[in-house]
């Protein structure tokens, strides 16, 4: 067993499986009272720094959106001692003003997802019930790192974005999308709702680097989105994914947890 300390999490999306180019040190399963992570977590080095790296839908893209263990990733994650989570996530546009081919720094969340379990204080261990305050929730300053980083290396990119997370595995109707965006998102993805939640509930910083991969059902006269179209784009970006999130690490400056603080002995007792 390796003695590394990772002060970051990654988590990569679809498209985003492994770290290639970062030093792997181990790969660990870690148990969790939720059950199991999407993929042992990997122990590297990424820009200096120690990471672990979950990918979420597992190392084959056999995990659909709704059946992501959210809870024992994040609680996996904190559990080794990790500070804040980086998200990565293909993202469609739903608004002229995000184009494929651009990343967005995410600020809040539609969530139009259900059944999914997202929270860790459901009154069923001794963390009691506790009830999350959800303004910034996107951790300011680390969504501050990654605007700078995506400036470094020049990459076009918007630095806020209202995310609307639907349930998945399939796409929005045209009329959904339309209804999304006079809602005010500008962003589709199916993922980082509950995860974003659930980081602040264990007081972890947590930012999204957004890839937009398609602009959903077109409405900027292109091809509508498919999953293969999603996962092309993204593996061709892949390089510049794994650069800016090397850049944050490489910069880390603490604290990066989240504003949002939640009673750190209720965080203390999930993690027991
Ligand atoms: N991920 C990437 N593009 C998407 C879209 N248009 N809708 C939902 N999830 C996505």
């Amino acid at each position: 067993m390796s003695e590394a300390q990772p002060v970051l999490g990654v988590i990569g999306g679809s498209g985003l499986y492994r770290l290639p180019g970062a030093d792997v040190i181990d790969s660990r399963r870690v148990e969790t009272p939720y059950g199991a992570t999407s993929a042992p977590v990997t122990l590297a080095r990424l820009g200096g720094r120690e990471i672990a790296f979950l990918p979420r839908h597992g190392t084959t893209h056999a995990l659909p959106p709704h059946r992501i263990n959210y809870r024992a990733n994040l609680w996996a994650l904190a559990s080794l001692g990790v500070e804040a989570v980086l998200s990565s996530a293909a993202v469609g546009s739903l608004s002229p003003d995000h184009r494929p081919g651009q990343f967005a720094v995410v600020t809040d969340v539609l969530d139009r997802t259900s059944g999914r379990a997202d929270t860790f204080y459901d009154g069923t261990n001794d963390a009691g019930v506790q009830h999350l305050q959800t303004t910034q929730v996107w951790c300011p300053h680390l969504r501050a790192a990654l605007i700078r980083a995506l400036n470094r290396h020049d990459e076009d990119h918007r630095d806020r974005a209202v995310l609307a997370v639907i349930n998945g595995p399939r796409f929005t109707s045209e009329a959904e999308s339309a209804w999304l965006r006079s809602a005010g998102a500008d962003l589709v993805s199916m993922t980082q709702y509950p995860e974003a939640v659930l980081a602040a509930e264990l007081n972890l910083g947590y930012a999204t680097l957004a890839y937009v991969t398609d602009a959903d059902t077109g409405h900027d006269g292109s091809e509508p989105v498919s999953a293969q179209l999603v996962f092309d784009r993204l593996a061709a970006a892949q390089e510049r994914v794994l650069a800016v999130l090397g850049t944050v690490a490489a910069d880390w400056e603490e604290p990066y947890r989240s504003p949002r603080a939640m009673d750190p002995q209720a965080v203390a007792r999930v993690l027991a």
